[in-house]
């Protein structure tokens, strides 16, 4: 059987990948900052037909040992990790950087991006034991250089995840690790993050935003399937698995007028 890591796995997107590894049998390890989150997380998984199993961690990535604890738990549990996937993030409040507090720009950069070089260098220090495992990191808004006012520390964080884990990939290789290293790209999703900076401060968002994201969005769920689909076949290392693609969103664009979805008059139910 195999196992997979999350962290940021009590909901959005790394909820709804913890599902689909659930059905390709994968023992799944939960990870989140709050501990009641993560055992109705769990209880949500158990439902799902699966051979594997699930267990939870709770597990602050901003904080190194916080993440040597739930490697060793979920090789305590599982014996051998094969995927581990760095997900978890938080947004920035909508603000240019000047007005963000030292607490706010030391939060952004902790989690989004240091969290991230904590979770891949724990990971690979345990596969390429083994010499076998993929790391996965997930990009965002920024990663592909995009600038917009109220996103700087965000874009700077995923900017960085974005040359860190292309060079983790190269330096995997070159030190003949075994290991695999890739970047999730997810889009546009309608979670709790898009609405909500930090832990919990709601974002207003302007009716031009709202159908740019009815146009662009997906919700979580589409967007894990495709990249659990993707992640269980890939064997290749700096891989970039790519939701919302240059021609998908093209597409989406010139079909706008057909497009009847509106993810805030349901945002209740999809932000639970
Ligand atoms: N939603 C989008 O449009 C979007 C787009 C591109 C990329 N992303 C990225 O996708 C990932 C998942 O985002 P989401 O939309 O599912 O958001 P979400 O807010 O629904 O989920 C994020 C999870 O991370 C957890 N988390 C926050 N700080 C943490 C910490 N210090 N340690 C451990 N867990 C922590 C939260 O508790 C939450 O469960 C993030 O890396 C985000 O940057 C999101």
């Amino acid at each position: 059987m195999k196992t997979v890591v999350i962290t940021g796995s009590a909901r959005g997107l790394g909820f709804c990948m913890s599902k689909f590894f659930r059905e390709y049998d994968y023992n799944v390890v939960l990870s989140d900052l709050k501990e009641e989150n993560l055992i109705k997380a769990k209880e949500s998984l158990e439902r799902i037909d699966s051979m594997g199993k699930v267990e939870y961690k709770v597990c602050n990535v901003s904080k190194l040992d916080d993440i040597k604890n739930l490697m060793e738990f979920s090789i305590e549990k599982f014996d051998t990790i094969d995927i581990w996937i760095n997900n978890a993030g938080v947004n920035q409040p909508q603000k240019a950087v000047w007005e963000l507090t030292e607490s706010e720009i030391n939060t952004i950069i902790d989690v989004d991006l240091k969290g991230t070089i904590y979770g891949s260098k724990v990971a690979m220090e345990e596969m390429k034991k083994n010499h076998k495992g993929a790391i996965y990191n997930v990009e965002g808004y920024g990663s592909n250089d995009a600038h917009m006012l109220g996103l700087n520390m965000y874009g700077t964080s995923k900017r960085a995840v974005t040359y860190f884990t292309e060079s983790l990939a190269q330096e995997a290789d070159t030190e003949n690790t075994g290991v695999i290293v890739g970047k999730l790209s997810p889009g546009i999703m309608i979670t709790n993050f898009t609405t909500h900076s930090l832990v919990n401060d709601s974002i207003e968002l302007s009716e031009k935003t709202k159908k740019v994201y009815n146009i662009l969005g997906d919700t979580p769920e589409t967007v894990g399937k495709f990249l659990v689909d993707s992640m269980v076949k890939n064997q290749k290392n700096n891989v970039k698995i790519n939701w919302l693609t240059n021609s998908k969103a093209f597409v989406r664009f010139l079909t706008a007028g057909f497009n009847k979805r509106d993810f805030f008059r349901d945002e209740p139910k999809l932000l639970k």
